[in-house]
Parts: structure tokens; C-alpha cells; sequence
């Protein structure tokens, strides 16, 4: 099969060596965790999907070093049953349901599902002064490895975690955070950061995200720092067209989140990703992997066909029909994927 070489291998290196690289290199580090995370119903609908659910809008206030923040996010969850597998779902909207969460459908296959409204946490904008961002940089200034706007968002995702793990009807060895595009990327790097996580889903997440920036068609680093640098940490601007010779690339990231799970979705119309470098990016990360006793990815010797799904290892992947979106046919791959273990 087609690979990319001379990529910078992560075996070797430990898992706190990975991410500090990822971290100072390209996310910046983020806030220190919270002492503590206080939960407050504002809301709580039990007609929710014809009777079947229960819809709460909770707020969760955070005290930390860095002061106070407080956040909305809505939980919806099956009346009946108990032990449900969840997701933690960093979106784009906050409304329920939403094009990019069928929360009906999440609903009847059993699982319950939290929802992050990404501008909650801070702006989609360089503006550092805004909501949490103005908490942990008073005055909106950074330093050169602080977080950007992806580590802020993927802090409030630990948090929800944190949340999460305190709730009885919740399954606390089964909850999984997911995001689309650059809240793809935010899940991975939460993935990596948070050993207690399921499961890390990228959907479509391409250019500092799942997909390998060497030999990258479509989006590079210097067209994603051009237009959202605030994305990153000030440090990764050094890398404008040095995608050819990283010292380290996009599959540490998904290395970094061994030895939980990690899946991949790529669309085949969404060439500004580059499906064909997410897929070797799972296929490079694979070593890693195994070196850490799981099973890493089991694909066959080729690249893709569209339709397919590998769902045999610790790494899941499909790459479906159409163009850049979080759609039912991803959900419903992440759900089979993740009923099929337990
Ligand atoms: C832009 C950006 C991508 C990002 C996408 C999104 O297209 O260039 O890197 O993934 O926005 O988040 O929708």
C-alpha cells in the first residue's frame, strides 16, 4: 500500500513526551483542571423525544486557580433503562435536535448524549477576552504556548467529562467525546488529554487534525493559520510550509490517545480534509498502538473503497458517500462500533 515516508515515529516516546510536543508545538497547554465542577437543572423536559427521553439544560460552574467560569449543556437521556453508553458532543449550535445531532435517533439506540455549544466556552473569533478565555488570560493576552481556541473548547469536554462521571444511570466506562471539523480536532486532542474517555471521534477533523500534513492535498498549515490562528498556540505559526518536515506529524495525536479508543470518519467529497491522509494517518498510528499492547488498526493492505468501515481495533474508521458533515450514517457507524464491544 501507498504510505507516506520518513514520518517522525512517536514509539519510543512516552505518552506525557507526545503530548507536551503536540502541546507546546501546536495547541498550547491548556487551563489547569477545576477544583471543583458545581451542577444547576435550569431546566428539565421529560417529554423529550415522544416521552422517550428526558432534556436538561444544566449549568456547571468551575472553580479553579484561574478563578470562576460558568457553562450551559444540554443532556438528554432514554427514561428507561440504566448503564447508558454517552457521548460528550462539542457543537456547533445549541439547538436539540440539531443537523449535526439526531438526538432522537442517539436517544433510541440507547445511549444519552451531552451537548457542548463551542461559543459557550469562548468565541470562534481572536478575540481572548471572551467568556472563558477572559477568565484564564486576563487582559486577552497569551503567551507563545498557551492554548488557543481548540484547547479551551477541549478543557470544557474534560469538564462535562468530570460531570458526567458523577451520574449513576451513566455507563462510566463508556463515554465518548465527538466533534465535527474543528471541534473534530477539539475531540481529538481531549481524547488525548483524558485517559477516562471511551473514545475520541473525529468526524471529517482534516488539517491539524486526524490528517497527516505531510504530503497533504487540500488544506495546509498555512492555510489554517492564515485564517484561524487563534485555533492554535502562537508557536505553530513557525510551521507555515514546513508541513514536509515536522519533527512530529497528525498521527502522535491520534497515538496520543492510546490506549483508550480512537475513530476516524472521513468523507469522500471533503478533499479540504484529505480523507486519503486521515486514513494513513490511522494506518501510521497503529504502531504506537500495539506498542502499548492494544490492538491498533486492522485494515487491509490498500486504501479505502468508499462505504467501507474497519471496525475491528482500537482504532475505528469508515469514510462515507457525500461532502463535509456530521451525518446520521457517522453517528450510526459510531454507535455499532461502540455496541459491538460491550
Ligand atoms: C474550515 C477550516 C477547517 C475546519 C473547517 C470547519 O474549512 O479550514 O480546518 O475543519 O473550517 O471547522 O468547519
Amino acid at each position: 500500500m501507498e504510505i507516506i515516508n520518513n514520518l517522525p515515529s512517536p514509539v519510543g516516546l512516552r505518552k506525557d513526551e507526545i503530548i507536551s510536543t503536540l502541546l507546546r508545538e501546536e495547541y498550547g497547554f491548556l487551563p489547569s483542571r477545576p477544583f471543583s465542577v458545581t451542577a444547576k437543572e435550569e431546566s428539565s423536559d421529560g417529554g423529550f423525544a415522544a416521552s422517550k427521553a428526558t432534556l436538561k439544560r444544566i449549568s456547571l460552574t468551575c472553580k479553579g486557580e484561574w478563578g470562576e467560569f460558568t457553562f450551559p449543556v444540554s443532556y438528554a437521556v432514554p427514561r428507561v433503562g440504566s448503564s447508558f453508553p454517552c457521548f460528550i458532543h462539542l457543537n456547533f449550535r445549541d439547538f436539540i435536535p440539531d443537523k449535526y445531532q439526531p438526538t432522537e435517533e442517539i436517544i433510541d439506540n440507547g445511549f444519552a448524549i451531552f451537548t457542548i455549544y463551542y461559543q459557550d466556552i469562548s468565541s470562534d473569533n481572536g478575540d481572548f477576552t471572551d467568556k472563558f478565555a477572559g477568565v484564564v488570560y486576563p487582559e486577552g493576552k497569551r503567551e507563545s504556548d498557551d492554548c488557543g481556541k481548540i484547547g479551551l473548547w477541549a478543557w470544557a469536554a474534560l469538564t462535562v467529562l468530570d460531570y458526567a462521571l458523577t451520574l449513576p444511570e451513566l455507563d462510566h466506562r463508556r463515554i465518548s467525546v465527538v466533534g465535527h471539523s474543528r471541534l473534530g480536532k477539539t475531540a481529538l486532542l481531549a481524547g488525548a488529554l483524558d485517559k477516562r474517555f471511551y473514545c475520541a471521534f473525529s468526524n471529517d477533523s482534516g488539517c491539524s487534525g486526524a490528517a497527516l500534513a505531510k504530503e497533504k492535498t487540500g488544506e495546509r498549515i498555512k492555510d489554517i493559520t492564515k485564517v484561524f490562528p487563534y485555533w492554535f498556540c502562537e508557536n505553530y505559526l513557525k510551521y507555515v510550509d514546513k508541513d514536509e518536515n515536522l519533527p512530529f506529524d497528525q498521527h502522535w495525536l491520534l497515538a496520543a490517545n492510546a490506549p483508550h479508543r480512537v475513530y476516524v470518519a472521513s468523507a469522500e467529497d471533503d478533499g479540504w480534509a484529505c480523507p486519503k491522509n486521515e486514513y494513513l494517518a490511522c494506518v501510521a498510528a497503529d504502531e504506537y498502538y500495539k506498542k502499548q499492547g492494544s490492538v491498533g488498526f486492522i485494515h487491509p493492505d490498500r486504501l479505502p473503497l468508499t462505504g467501507e468501515r474497519f471496525h475491528d481495533g482500537d482504532i475505528g474508521y469508515h469514510i462515507r458517500r457525500g461532502s463535509h458533515f456530521l451525518s446520521r450514517d457517522d453517528w450510526h457507524n459510531y454507535m455499532r462500533y461502540i455496541n459491538q464491544y460491550d
